[in-house]
């Protein structure tokens, strides 16, 4: 079909596709997988519809998946971590896609729907915090009759999936089951998607296999941490040219994506304090050198603030009331849930520039908000560089021809892809860093119980 894609300026193709081609040269693993598999092409017959952040990145992913013969279609994760430009080079070279930056909540649904249009349906899905999987599951299960669901819409973002939900179901009765039976698997991104899915096995709902990319160690352990120590203090910087050495920082969460952030604005120079819930997280925090302290003790005092937790209500609205004048608020974690931002609707707005919003409080204070909570490092700038995001996509790949091509091997529950393959996702990273790898010796490897060729762990190693 002509024109088969929603973007926001075909005329950037040119300027995207010469930054894919600089983002190629930071993503040894996905060109790896391409020299390999180029020739066989493994995914051939598999129509992959994918919903993750449409960026440079996301476009080197997407011509791997097509270089190793999918079909594809793809829609952005997040209303506003779309790169035009990526998005423009994707549907020049022909892949369907629907992704604008800013695009409303209503558009976000009906875009992903959209994604779903292939002739025959998709029969794999590749997720990021699990929005393509969660539409066609619950649509599946409104079509089942299930109507509780669908009767108490509690917030706009519910609001405008049960919309589209509604109005696919006006136009193609039985589509939801229909999709939800021809899918062969799921492979997820994120930590909060994979939160998702193994609530769904808990409930049995879980109708086909699921791969956790994001617990590979080459995801988690580096894209989470090593790539929020980049792209957070870089979405700060890009909203709000703020001094950051001397600031007080706050980091709620000291996970992987914590631990990345507070990295991240220790090396800007500001002073972090980190809170967390966890005791092992927080004497990791301490053990780190960062005070952990209780959010309600620093709000006074503290100049940023930053939720990274994949939790709910972490920053509510009492909290902002007392912040300081000025302060910075963002969130780097999946979903806008984090902070209240709903409570602060009623409040006097005044957008700076795009993605950051500066908010009168009752008090005559005023706060900075960056991407009206929503992921700040992919809403006020670019996400994390194309090198740690090539370990990322090379798992997701491995995973998709995992499911393609031996999915009826696997149980509907959700798997980690295996060792050996996570140390081949490493080893294809150290050549373009120059890292010289050590070889064992047999007699060394006999002496601590492994083969010269690795697994080099055991699978309760925590790295
Ligand atoms: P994690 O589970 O490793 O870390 C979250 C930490 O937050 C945990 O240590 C937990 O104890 C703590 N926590 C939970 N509730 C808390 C509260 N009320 N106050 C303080 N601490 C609390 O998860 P991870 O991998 O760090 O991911 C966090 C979020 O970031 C997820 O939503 C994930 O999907 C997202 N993510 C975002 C990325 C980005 O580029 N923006 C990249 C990777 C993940």
């Amino acid at each position: 079909m002509a024109n088969d894609y929603i973007i926001k300026d075909i005329g950037l193709a040119d300027y995207g596709r010469k930054e894919l081609d600089i983002a190629e040269t930071e993503m040894p693993g996905l060109m790896a997988l391409r020299a390999e598999y180029g020739e066989s092409k493994p995914l051939k017959g598999s129509r992959i519809v994918g919903s993750l952040h449409m960026t440079i990145q996301t476009a080197v992913l997407i011509e791997t998946l097509v270089a190793l013969g999918a079909d594809v279609r793809w829609a952005s994760c997040n209303i506003f971590s779309t790169q035009d430009h990526a998005a423009a080079a994707i549907a020049a070279g022909g892949t369907p896609v629907f992704a604008i930056k800013g695009q409303s909540l209503v558009e976000h649904w009906d875009y992903l729907d959209r994604s779903f249009q292939f002739e025959d349906g998709p029969n794999l899905i590749l997720d990021d915090g699990g929005d393509a999987t969660l539409y066609v599951l619950l649509g599946a299960r409104v079509e089942a009759g299930e109507d509780a669901l669908i009767s108490v819409p509690k917030s706009e973002e519910e609001e405008a999936i049960f919309a589209q939900i509604k109005k696919r179901m006006k136009e193609s009765p039985g589509w939801f089951t229909k999709m939800r039976d021809q899918i062969k698997g799921v492979s997820e991104e994120t930590t909060t998607g994979v939160h998702r899915l193994y609530d769904l096995v808990k409930q049995g709902q879980l109708p086909f296999p699921a791969i956790n990319v994001n617990d590979s160690v080459t995801k988690s352990k580096f894209d989470n941490k090593y790539g929020c120590k980049e792209s957070l203090v870089d979405g700060i910087r890009r909203a709000t040219d703020t001094m950051m050495a001397g600031k007080v920082a706050v980091v709620m969460g000291y996970g992987d994506v914590g631990k990345g952030s507070a990295a991240s604005l220790r090396g800007a120079g500001a002073r972090v304090k980190v809170t967390e819930v966890d005791p092992i997280c927080a004497l990791q925090a301490a053990m780190d050198g960062f005070e952990v302290v209780l959010l309600e003790d620093v709000l006074e005092t503290a100049d940023i603030f930053i939720t990274t937790t994949g939790n709910k209500d972490v920053i509510r609205i009492e909290h902002l009331r007392q912040m300081k004048d000025m302060a910075i608020v963002g969130n780097i974690g999946h979903f806008d849930n984090e902070i209240q931002v709903a409570a602060l609707k009623n409040h006097k707005w005044t957008n700076i520039k795009e993605q950051v919003d500066m908010i009168e409080m009752p008090n005559g204070n005023r706060l900075i908000l960056l991407s009206e909570g929503r992921l700040l490092n992919l809403g006020n700038a670019t996400g994390h560089p194309s090198f740690v995001m090539s370990a990322s996509f090379t798992n997701q790949v491995l995973a998709q021809i995992e499911l393609w091509t031996k999915g009826e091997e696997y149980k509907n529950e959700v798997y980690i892809l295996p060792k050996h393959l996570d140390e081949k996702v490493a080893r294809l990273h150290l050549d373009r860093i120059g890292v010289k790898l050590t070889q064992l010796s047999p007699e060394q490897a006999a002496y601590i119980g492994v083969t010269p060729e690795g697994p080099f762990k055991p699978e309760h190693y925590r790295y």
